[in-house]
């Protein structure tokens, strides 16, 4: 699933940046372009990191249901 449209950036990628190094915001939009244009998917890009680094959110994978 795209979490960043203007970048074409998934869910996947962020996951792969994060088992890079990726540990805030900023490290994903200088490694991927993550919020580097509307910015409306800061929130979904900051959800999908923490997922990344094992701590789900209640709700789990519908948390990104407001994401899409
Ligand atoms: S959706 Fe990510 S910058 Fe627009």
């Amino acid at each position: 699933m795209y979490v960043c449209v203007c970048q074409a950036v998934t869910e996947r990628q962020i996951h792969q940046a994060v088992r890079d190094g990726a540990r805030t915001l900023k490290d994903l939009r200088r490694d991927l372009g993550v919020t580097s244009e509307c910015g409306r998917c800061a929130g979904c890009a900051r959800q999908c990191m923490k997922e990344a680094h094992g701590h789900h959110a209640p709700g789990g994978l519908m948390a990104h249901a407001a994401c899409a």
